[in-house]
């Protein structure tokens, strides 16, 4: 049993066998899948993926490199969507400032409304981190984020980093990095994140693991990354697998709402 907590099968790299790669990665044993929205578009794909797929779930959220899609009408959108039972975060949202598609004072303005939206909603937070660990943690912190708490979703920052993130209440998430070859930082984390706060994920169609690296990833290259976090833990594959599915039900309260849909 194992959860992807971060994955993008609304993505067009999947629109010509997308029902296909869902099958697959459902019968090698992923059990649920949290798929995080880039922008308002996005979350309508979202929203229609979880009604097809019992195990699908999604979150609502504007990703830095769209900020500049953000507005109040934007705003009411996405809280209308949020209403859908299958949402279970706001997300992606935070900074990008390695890419910089969007001016950062409107990323920030963008990142910090929609931590408000997040805990009007009493919705935890799939954050995006990227070259901008400083602001982010200034924003959560001023916003007070640490009430609804979330995750940093394919953290690249070192262990200190990783500390102040998880002083904070915040869970760090692993994905296909940790398994490349000059990984350090991914791997010094991985040791450190304790197994109570520790979360896995592919962000398919990106960053697939070794040996598949390159390639359109999908969740069923999750148990590279499993069999990667074990070795570098001293565990074994099945024990990572089952802290971090605990993991990411009790921040997302999926196992809770499988049982009622
Ligand atoms: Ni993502």
């Amino acid at each position: 049993m194992i959860i992807d907590s971060h994955a993008h099968y609304d993505d067009k790299q999947f629109d010509m066998d997308r029902k296909k790669v869902l099958e697959k990665v459902r019968e090698k044993g992923v059990v649920r899948i949290v798929n995080p929205s880039g922008n308002i578009a996005s979350a309508e794909k979202c929203l229609k993926l979880a009604d097809e797929y019992d195990f699908l779930y999604t979150a609502v959220g504007i990703h830095p490199h769209d900020a500049m899609e953000f507005s109040d009408d934007a705003l009411k959108k996405l809280r209308e969507m949020s209403r859908h039972k299958k949402v279970v975060a706001v997300g992606e949202i935070g900074l990008d400032y390695h890419y910089d598609f969007s001016p950062r004072e409107i990323q920030r303005t963008c990142f910090a409304s929609q931590i408000r939206l997040a805990i009007e909603l009493k919705l935890p937070l799939i954050i995006h981190d990227r070259e901008a660990h400083k602001d982010v943690l200034d924003i959560i912190k001023a916003e007070k984020a640490d009430s609804v708490g979330g995750v940093f979703h394919c953290f690249t920052g070192s262990a200190e980093m990783a500390r102040e993130v998880l002083d904070l209440g915040f869970y760090i998430a692993l994905g296909g990095a940790v398994t490349f070859k000059n990984a350090r930082k991914p791997v010094e984390v991985a040791r450190y994140v304790p197994s109570d706060r520790l979360l896995i994920e592919t962000d398919s169609p990106y960053m697939a693991p070794v040996p598949y690296r390159g390639k359109r990833n999908d969740s069923s290259y999750l148990i590279e990354i499993i069999k990667k976090i074990a070795e570098i833990r001293n565990e074994t594959p099945e024990q990572i697998a089952e802290a971090t599915s605990i993991n990411a039900d009790r921040l997302f309260g999926l196992r809770l709402l499988e049982g009622e849909i």
